[in-house]
């Protein structure tokens, strides 16, 4: 992928991961439209890299269709579209129906809808790359969220799928899973996330740094915290074994919360 001149889309990318992919795209010379909810955020990403800010909300059919619009009267052509932002709002079966229902539209619809805007275009062209932003819980499990796993788990999915349907008509898409990256939502992730993942956590950086490798040969998984291949290879060869080691996990959470 020819990222020098390229017409780059980063949903959420005024904070965090989104950020960083903006910045690294930026970085390599594309032209980087910046959306993110927080109209701020948006303005100052995109000033900081000589983008272009379209705030807007991605959890919902119009906004999407609204941003990718937008998008192409700033970029003419969309090439990348990176399709990064995500709730991680919620716990078990009794987090409200509707938070259930929000982490169905941003981490999953949003990638559904986006897709559907731009495929009509990239197949006539013959080229388009999608990025989702899934997560390590879309291979494996998050510990204490749910709607977070069981929506990243068909982000993932849904890339896959893409990918399947699309690669010999001219689409790239790339599905990117971090364990724990040091953004808000990592320090919002209570007791759990700080058991399982804040000893490994990495910096955005080194998630945009990920991406630009993956974009570079073509990958479809992009795992910047490289030890995930090994426990998806777990989780798929000995499932039980992966299963009982995961229990052990909550276990511990649970008896550090008890003291
Ligand atoms: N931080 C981690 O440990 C981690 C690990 C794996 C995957 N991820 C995934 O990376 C992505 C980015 O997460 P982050 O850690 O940078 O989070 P973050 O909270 O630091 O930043 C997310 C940004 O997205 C924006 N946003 C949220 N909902 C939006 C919406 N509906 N429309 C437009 N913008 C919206 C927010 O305003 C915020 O600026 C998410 O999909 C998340 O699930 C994060």
């Amino acid at each position: 992928m020819i990222v020098e001149g390229s017409g780059v889309v980063v949903t959420g990318g005024g904070a965090g991961i989104g950020r960083a992919l903006a910045r690294r795209l930026a970085a390599g010379g594309a032209r980087v439209v910046v959306n993110d909810l927080d109209a701020g955020a948006a303005t100052a990403v995109a000033g900081e890299i000589g983008g272009y800010a379209v705030p807007g909300d991605v959890a919902t059919e119009q906004g999407v269709r609204d941003l990718i619009a937008a998008a192409r009267g700033q970029l003419g052509e969309i090439d990348i579209y990176c399709s990064n932002a995500g709730t991680a709002a919620g716990q078990g079966p009794d987090t409200p129906e509707e938070t259930w229902q929000q982490a169905w539209e941003v981490n999953v619809m949003a990638h559904v809808r986006a897709s559907r805007e731009l495929l009509p275009g990239w197949l006539r062209r013959g080229h388009g790359c999608f990025v989702v932003t899934a997560s390590a819980a879309g291979l494996l499990t998050m510990l204490g969220a749910a709607p977070y796993s069981v929506t990243k788990h068909a982000a993932e999915a849904y890339a896959e799928w893409l990918a399947a349907t699309y690669g010999h008509r001219g689409l790239t898409v790339h599905c990117i899973c971090p364990q724990g990256v040091r953004t808000s939502m990592l320090a919002a992730s209570g007791r759990a996330g700080e058991i399982a993942l804040k000893e490994a956590a990495i910096e955005p950086e080194q998630v945009g740094d990920a991406l630009w490798d993956g974009l570079a040969d073509g990958r479809f998984l992009i795992l910047p915290h490289p030890q995930v291949h090994g426990y998806y290879g777990m989780r798929a060869g000995d499932t039980d074994r992966w299963l009982r080691g995961m229990n052990r996990m909550q276990q511990r959470i649970e008896e550090e919360a008890s003291r």
